[in-house]
């Protein structure tokens, strides 16, 4: 079993460099299925979620080259199949994304339901309410794959989003690219990765306006050309690295990002004390200026406080004086991890979507992720314990952090992995 072992007690200073955003990248990775022609694809992240993305592709028949450690050069020509049923689709929770793009393409798609995260349920009827109206059937077969068929026309059509959902915006948007006439989505999500979509499939030659506002219009086109394109930095994996700086009290830049998308990230630390500095492509937190205050912080669809960092801002309150409360208003379920920051010696109760962190000193323990963002805050707790952590279910982690463990370690923390046990049956690390 792998994991991380992690000794608390040193600040982070230094420099990082932010990656290309997975949340973007298992979207316009299997958006190349639409394209006419090949397209290379830059800035990706270095993470499993995108071997698992490029390993569909290339089951159903797309020729698929790593060209160095961040681009794939993708020839989604030769696929002749709309069926993804296979063990990697199970494996990540994007791969309904293949269920637009393979239903923009088919006409027809066969996907089995994905997997990823849990944080309780994780309904796709939104996405499926919009085929629908576009004039696909859609059926549960054995519950466990979705069959969408058309007979007749594919067709644009007025979808208004029951909640506001980030899968359903795009998959609606990778399905009414070709479509014929136009596909007007109505109480829309406007993250950042949905803004990278609809400008990947506008470089190809889409008709999408609007992406980024809560009313995104798509007119069909017929063909898509190759492009060469560059995917955003990460937004959440910024914040992520930013919440680490506050809670060990350091002072670190974070390069290659958009300040745009932290808005809300740099907005909370500041009234936590942190100062925050943007420039053009990095910003400056510095934690070691004044003790930091608590606060309170509710997640909200983009342009509000990001679900994906609130785990990472729990860890960071539990170092904080007084009593944060949290509110947790994206996802029904997305404390699972609390017990084990509780193993740290955190004081946190949680009472439906609200955790109530009392700050507090945390000490080492054994603990494991839960998710991918948990196991980014037991990372930032165990960089404030007292002793030597180890955490375990890293494979989450590792889903959506690019060099987790260099990146740290170049900030100057004590974080290593370990192969425990190899077979002599004595850890190894690496
Ligand atoms: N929802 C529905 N019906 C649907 C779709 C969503 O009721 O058909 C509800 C969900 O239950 C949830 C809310 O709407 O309460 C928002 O869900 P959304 O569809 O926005 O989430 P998602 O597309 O499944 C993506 C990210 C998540 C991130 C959420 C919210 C990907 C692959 N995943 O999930 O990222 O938390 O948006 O921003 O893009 C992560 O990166 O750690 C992660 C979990």
């Amino acid at each position: 079993m792998e994991r991380f072992v992690v000794t608390g007690g040193k600040r982070l200073f230094g420099e990082v460099s932010v990656s290309g955003a997975k949340n973007a990248a298992v979207a316009i990775i299997p958006a190349v299925v639409l394209c006419d022609e090949p397209c290379r694809i830059e800035n990706i992240p270095n993470i499993s979620d995108v071997t698992l993305i490029a390993t569909i592709l290339r089951e159903m028949g797309a020729d698929v080259r790593r060209v160095d450690r961040n681009t794939l050069d993708i020839d989604p020509r030769p696929i002749n199949t709309y069926v993804a049923t296979g063990e990697a689709v199970r494996g990540m929770r994007a791969s309904y994304y293949l269920l637009g793009a393979l239903l923009g393409r088919f006409h027809n798609a066969k996907v089995a339901l994905p997997g990823g995260c849990n944080f309780g349920v994780r309904p796709i009827d939104q996405h499926l309410r919009g085929f629908q109206l576009m004039g696909a059937h859609n059926e549960l077969i054995n519950g466990a794959i979705i069959e969408s068929t058309t007979e007749g026309s594919f067709h644009g059509a007025r979808i208004y989003l029951d909640t506001v959902s980030v899968g359903s915006t795009m998959n609606i948007m990778l399905a009414a690219v070709k479509a014929e006439g136009q596909t007007i989505i109505e109480n829309a999500a406007k993250e950042p990765h949905i803004v990278d979509l609809a400008n990947f499939l506008n470089s190809m030659g889409a008709n999408i306006r609007g992406a980024g506002t809560d009313v995104i219009k798509i007119r069909g086109v017929e063909y898509l050309h190759g492009v060469t394109y560059s995917i955003i930095p990460d937004q959440i994996e910024a914040g992520t690295y930013m919440a680490a700086a506050a809670a060990t009290r350091g002072k670190i830049t974070v390069r290659n990002i958009t300040p745009k998308h932290l808005e809300s990230i740099s907005a909370k630390l500041r009234e936590m004390g942190c100062e925050v500095e943007e420039y053009d492509e990095a910003v400056v937190v510095d934690a070691t200026r004044r003790p930091l205050n608590r606060v309170n912080l509710k997640t909200m669809p983009h342009p509000g406080f990001p679900t994906d960092c609130q785990p990472q801002f729990v860890a960071l309150l539990t170092t904080v004086k007084g009593t944060s409360i949290v509110n947790e208003s994206v996802w029904d379920n997305r404390y699972q991890y609390v017990n084990e920051l509780v193993r740290m010696g955190a004081n946190i109760s949680v009472e439906g979507r609200l955790a109530i962190v009392e700050g507090g000193a945390l000490t080492a323990a054994p603990v494991k992720a839960t998710d991918l963002r948990a196991g980014a805050a037991m990372i930032i707790a165990a960089l404030v314990a007292d002793g030597t952590t180890s955490i375990s279910g890293i494979n989450y982690i590792e889903r959506g952090y690019s060099d987790v463990v260099t990146k740290f370690q170049a900030l100057g923390a004590d974080i290593k992995k370990i192969y425990y046990p190899d077979h002599s049956g004595v850890a190894t690390t690496a």
